[in-house]
């Protein structure tokens, strides 16, 4: 390519590319926190990200990371009865999912929820619920989540829909 030349678009790393590089992984739960903050707190400090239960033993954080080492995606899930099958043994409890703006629509938050579904499994879980805010409806039932009942407004951060995925 000579001075001037426009790059050869198809050797330009797509945005599909820049998912495949990153490392869906376990992690420490708070190194969650900083991501979880910015995208589901309002950029609240990293610490009031927390949740009671990223300390219990059984909760499994996972980390998207970028080849330059920052978090683009998270989520945390522990065993937690499901409300509308209470009896029902294995059910794990999906929060606190979240992409990084610049990194949305490129399957990121797809792999990390793979991985979350991947653990409640191999722990020997029988299903994943979550609280689901309504804009991210799509995007679960595209995991193979279905609805549960009807939404309802949360004050503080809108509408939801609960959501469930046996296994
Ligand atoms: C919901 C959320 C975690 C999804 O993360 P994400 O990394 O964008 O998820 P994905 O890229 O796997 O999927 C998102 C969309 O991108 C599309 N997509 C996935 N891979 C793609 C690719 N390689 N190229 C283009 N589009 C792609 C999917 O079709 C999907 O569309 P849909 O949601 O309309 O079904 C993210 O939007 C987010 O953090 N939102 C704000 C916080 C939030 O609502 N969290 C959920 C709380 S319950």
């Amino acid at each position: 390519m000579t001075p001037g030349d426009a790059p050869d678009e198809a050797l330009l790393p797509t945005d599909e590319d820049r998912a495949a590089d990153v490392t869906v992984a376990r992690v420490e739960p708070p190194v969650t926190y900083a991501l979880r903050s910015r995208v589901l707190r309002d950029g609240a400090p990293p610490e009031r990200a927390r949740l009671p239960v990223d300390d219990l033993p059984d909760t499994a954080a996972f980390a998207a990371t970028a080849p330059d080492g920052t978090v683009v995606g998270t989520a945390i899930v522990y065993p937690e009865p499901c409300p509308w099958l209470p009896d029902r043994p294995g059910a794990w409890r999906l929060r606190g999912m979240a992409t990084d703006p610049g990194w949305r629509s490129r399957g990121v938050g797809s792999r990390v929820v793979a991985a979350v579904v991947d653990h409640v499994a191999a722990q020997g879980g029988t299903l994943v619920w979550c609280n689901a805010r309504t804009p991210a409806q799509r995007f679960y039932e595209r995991a193979g989540f279905r609805t549960h009942g009807e939404p309802w407004e949360d004050p503080e951060i809108g509408p939801h829909i609960a959501m469930w995925r046996p296994l």
